[in-house]
């Protein structure tokens, strides 16, 4: 008789001692631990022929998201598939998963994770994979759809289920459904803390809601609240940046930077997005920020060529612009470039292009900001300005275009589109302090004192809050 996991899902694990071994590191790699790679090491030293570990190693080496992994993965993959003749169904399709991805086919690989789902819907790393996957394919609609197909199939007695309601947070909120998102994940978090996930889901929630004071108090935290995570932990903070930042404390955001996230910061491709997305909302807001940039233009520099997130490839192409490296900006959009020829000659139908594309568009777009003329580079921006889904990332995380168009079109005096732009900001952030500062000197631009003083009003009643 097949074994079962916690869930009751099968798996070809020898005795309870390597079912509880891979449950553990499983559970360890849901909560963001640092300890759950030595912990998928250990079971694999003491149960070598743990297929889902093997599984679960290749995938959090390919969630490195760089090309340096993906042949050693591959490589590890095809091994497992040929010495998998003890493995359950559902083993050979993670393994077929990890294989496709590690080819930089991860449309296929969901596809693979979206059978494995209908088969089993309580296969919590096949949603968790599908889940990572499809945010960074920019795919918010599958998102929801996901979780939503699989969770009759949960309640509360499931083990896991506080890790799907983190998941279908995050899924509510990327569709707009900001309050039902906060709701379910609050309910997360008070089942499970430690996953950052969902505490990242009511972030998110907190956020696209403008609720500064919710935002503070969730990260009104002890010193040492995430010493045990993993660098994801970077980004809870950039969040916490992003709530000084609408309130217009720019000291706290340099702070939270210099004291939270640049620490922490690895050769982790999210540190990057993370850095670089604060330093260009500080900028855009008149802060001088130092010499901040200069380390992440040499990380930047070194992606050249190192293309497999395309949400990185446009905040290494953004760093370079700003840290004024025109040439290789310039290289950085050709290897782009060549990246994406090579894709789809590779597989027409397997990774995902459009996403691809619409970098390709942004990158020139900031090369023409490079040679100095705003005038073509907000018009190229401004092409693509509803089409960054699939760029991947976060709502929140794509609103740093905006910014930037935003500010492209005053550097090109166009004080009406700059107007519009704002108007329509403000109307969507009304919570943003630097939204309503920037709107006011537009307004005294345009000769509208009156109105540039109740908008001016408006960012000191946010800071003062
Ligand atoms: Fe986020």
């Amino acid at each position: 008789m097949t074994n079962q996991d916690r869930r009751g899902v099968a798996t070809s694990a020898a005795d309870q001692t390597e079912i509880d071994a891979v449950d553990d590191a499983l559970e360890l790699f849901l909560d963001y631990e640092l300890s759950a790679g030595a912990a998928v090491k250990q079971v694999l030293g003491d149960h070598p022929g743990s297929v889902l570990a093997t599984v679960v190693r290749g995938y959090m080496m390919l969630m490195l998201e760089t090309v340096a992994v993906q042949p050693k993965v591959a490589a590890l993959a095809q091994a497992a598939l040929g010495e998998s003749d003890h493995a359950v169904e559902r083993e050979r399709l993670h393994l077929r998963a990890l294989g496709q991805w590690a080819a930089g086919d991860v449309r296929t690989a969901a596809s693979t994770w979206d059978r494995l789902l209908a088969q089993d819907p309580l296969d919590l790393l096949a949603l968790k994979m599908h889940h990572y996957t499809t945010f960074w394919t920019g795919r918010a609609n599958v998102l929801l759809a996901t979780v939503e197909s699989v969770l009759d199939a949960w309640d509360e007695t499931t083990a896991g289920y506080d890790h799907v309601l983190g998941m279908y947070a995050f899924a509510l909120n990327e569709t707009g459904r900001f309050e039902h998102a906060e709701e379910i994940g609050r309910r997360a978090v008070a089942a499970n803390a430690e996953d950052l996930w969902s505490v990242h889901a009511v972030a998110h929630a907190l956020e696209m809601q403008g609720d500064l004071a919710g935002g503070d108090a969730l990260f009104d935290v002890e010193p040492d609240q995430w010493a045990t995570k993993n660098p994801f932990v970077g980004h809870m903070w950039w969040h916490a940046g992003l709530f000084a930042w609408s309130r217009g404390d720019y000291d706290r955001v340099l702070t939270l930077y210099d004291e939270r996230l640049r620490p922490a910061s690895t050769e982790f491709f999210l540190d990057l997005q993370n850095l670089s997305s604060l330093l260009t909302r500080l900028e855009l807001a008149g802060v001088d920020v130092g010499h901040r940039w200069d380390e992440l233009g040499d990380y930047a520099a070194d992606r050249i060529g190192d293309h497999v997130l395309t949400f990185t490839d446009v905040h290494c192409a953004l760093t370079l612009l700003r840290t004024g490296r025109t040439e290789e900006l310039t290289a950085f959009t050709t290897s782009l470039q060549a990246h994406r020829a090579a894709v789809s000659s590779d597989d027409a139908t397997g990774p995902a292009t459009v996403g691809l594309d619409v970098a390709i568009e942004l990158c020139h777009a900031l090369e023409l900001d490079a040679a100095g003329d705003p005038v073509a580079a907000a018009e190229r921006l401004a092409a693509v300005r509803g089409d960054l889904g699939p760029i991947g990332g976060s709502h929140a995380q794509r609103d740093l275009f905006d910014l930037l168009l935003i500010d492209l079109v005053e550097r090109a005096r166009d004080l009406d589109q700059a107007l519009a732009l704002l108007r329509a900001r403000a109307r969507r952030w009304p919570r943003s302090a630097p939204t309503w500062h920037r709107y006011a000197a537009a307004l005294a631009a345009a000769g509208r004192p009156g109105e540039s003083d109740d908008a001016a009003r408006r960012a000191m009643e946010i800071t003062g809050s």
